[in-house]
């Protein structure tokens, strides 16, 4: 159990009014959540803080060597108004296959929940609560020693700002143009494709300006040896129902666990759907649109929440799905998480929905 010291910020900041546009982690709240790490000593001095600027040596590791990781999860306003996290578990489990790919110290899963509850439970009144609004929570690690050798820092920051956030994608809940990248790869097997770090990030963005440029709001990538299999959207897992089963990307070890992708394939399932976590190959994709086949098309993550997607474009053909148009799973789904995650519908799990104030 950590020992948190709390200060208060003396300058609050001007809250969003109801019904401001808020755009997606633009705005950051009063506090944030600092610890330190040091070897020998391990994680101390955690506390929270008013939001400020960091003081690094420009040497600090993280800047050359891209040592760091993070995490995303969502706050809420219940409907009796106390603050609520979604499965902030899954997000401390994460945190520790992440950095033990990346040879950061591990952290307590009790002490990474200890520490969100505590930073949202201070910034309460920072929840927004208009309709697919809520607050953005981004825990992060970063390495802090100055030195340019290549070698686990033995120092660390682990923060945890907040954001209070709408729509991750601008359309909100209308379909997304996709591109499936056949140039450029994100990850291979034996990579760090699976773990939530800036550099899986880095490496997508030259192909998410190629798709932008084309009119496309995101990239479908593919698997980087065949380049042939589905893999993951950058920002979120992808789905599609074929024939009324619901297939997704087996997680290779190049592709992002997500806490999302976990909560819809086991919605799926209890709503009795077949799912089959498996290889899909692109021309499969292409052969199950033109026979029909190909029903609906959704990406989710954490930010993207259920993000239906009316267009997919490989090469010189565009498929389009479901008219365009939100398939009826895609819709049930995105009401039944937001549900669940604001307290509007009733948790099945018992552990989804958990309450951010001890
Ligand atoms: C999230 O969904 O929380 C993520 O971390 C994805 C990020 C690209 C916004």
């Amino acid at each position: 159990m950590l020992d948190i010291r709390i200060e208060y910020t003396k300058n609050p900041a001007k809250k969003p009014e109801a019904g401001q546009p808020l755009g997606f982690g633009k705005i950051f709240t009063d506090h944030m959540f600092v610890m330190n790490y040091t070897e020998g000593k391990g994680w101390h001095d955690p506390r929270v803080v008013p939001y400020q600027n960091l003081s690094l040596a420009p040497s600090a590791m993280v800047f050359h060597y891209g040592q760091e990781m993070f995490e995303g999860l969502k706050a809420y306003k219940g409907t009796d108004g106390r603050p609520y996290l979604f499965r902030p578990d899954m997000n401390a489990k994460r945190t520790n296959v992440t950095n033990r790919r990346l040879c950061i110290p591990e952290i307590p899963e009790e002490d990474f929940v200890q520490a969100v509850k505590a930073v949202v439970s201070v910034d309460k009144d920072w929840i927004p609560s208009d309709p697919g609004t809520s607050l953005y929570v981004r825990p992060f690690i970063i390495a802090t020693d100055a030195f340019l050798g290549v070698a686990p820092s033995k120092t660390y920051l682990f923060l945890i700002i907040l954001s209070p956030s709408g729509a991750y994608y601008e359309s909100g809940l209308a379909p997304v143009g996709i591109w499936i990248e056949d140039e450029f790869v994100r990850a291979v097997r034996g990579g760090i494709g699976f773990a939530k770090t800036g550099g899986n990030y880095a490496a997508s963005l030259i192909a998410q300006v190629k798709a932008h440029d084309q009119g496309f709001s995101q990239v479908l990538w593919l698997d980087g040896v065949e380049r042939k299999y589905i893999e993951e959207v950058g920002s979120m897992n992808i789905f599609f129902k074929i024939n009324g089963r619901i297939v997704t990307p087996a997680l290779s070890g190049s592709i992002l666990p997500g806490i999302t992708r976990d909560s819809v394939l086991t919605l799926c399932r209890d709503w009795g759907y077949e799912t089959e976590e498996r290889r899909i190959s692109v021309d499969e994709l292409l052969e199950a649109q033109r026979t029909g086949a190909l029903e609906e098309c959704f990406g989710t993550g954490t930010a993207a929440v259920i993000s239906p997607v009316g267009k997919l474009r490989y090469e010189n053909e565009v498929m389009t799905i479901n008219g365009g148009k939100i398939g009826p799973l895609s819709h049930r789904l995105y009401d039944t998480v937001t549900g669940i995650q604001t307290g509007a519908v009733a948790d099945p799990y018992g552990n989804w929905h958990v309450c951010a104030e001890e």
